[in-house]
């Protein structure tokens, strides 16, 4: 299927849940507001990549928190696929120095923006296209 919808009603904060989309797995997280405010107190000059990889935004959106989040007022919710940039492993979901995700095949760290932040990934996983048809569903494609 080119696009899937998710229900996102019975996520709370801290929980998340992955759905499938184009093969690859996808990464819905409802970010508690303590690691919302961690990725956001982070400055874009201690990110190894600067750039948002946010389908829904221009190339050169930068990495900030609000722009791989689903935005203003949702900025909790982060949609990502679950691939990592270096290989194409499937990161570990609240592991890692930065209680974002952990790649256990050759150890890269994400923050809770999904942005690498250590290891040989070379590049913050990628936001796909989205949007949220009510407020509790999520089309993703
Ligand atoms: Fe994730 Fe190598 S595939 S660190």
């Amino acid at each position: 299927l080119s696009t899937v919808e998710v229900d996102v009603s019975s996520l709370t904060p801290g929980m998340s849940l992955t759905v499938k989309w184009r093969g690859k797995p996808v990464f819905v997280r409802n970010r508690t507001p303590e690691e919302v405010k961690a990725a956001q107190d982070v400055k874009l000059e201690e990110l190894k990549d600067p750039l948002a990889r946010n389908a829904n935004l221009p190339a050169d959106a930068t990495a900030a928190d609000i722009d791989r989040s689903a935005g203003k007022d949702k900025e909790n919710w982060l949609v990502m696929v679950g691939v990592c940039t270096h290989l194409g492993c499937i990161p570990l979901g609240q592991q890692g120095e930065y209680g974002g995700w952990f790649c256990p095949c050759h150890g890269s760290v994400y923050d809770t923006a999904g942005r690498i932040r250590h290891g040989p990934a070379p590049e913050n996983m990628a936001v796909p296209v989205f949007s949220f048809i009510s407020d509790t569903k999520i089309r993703i494609g």
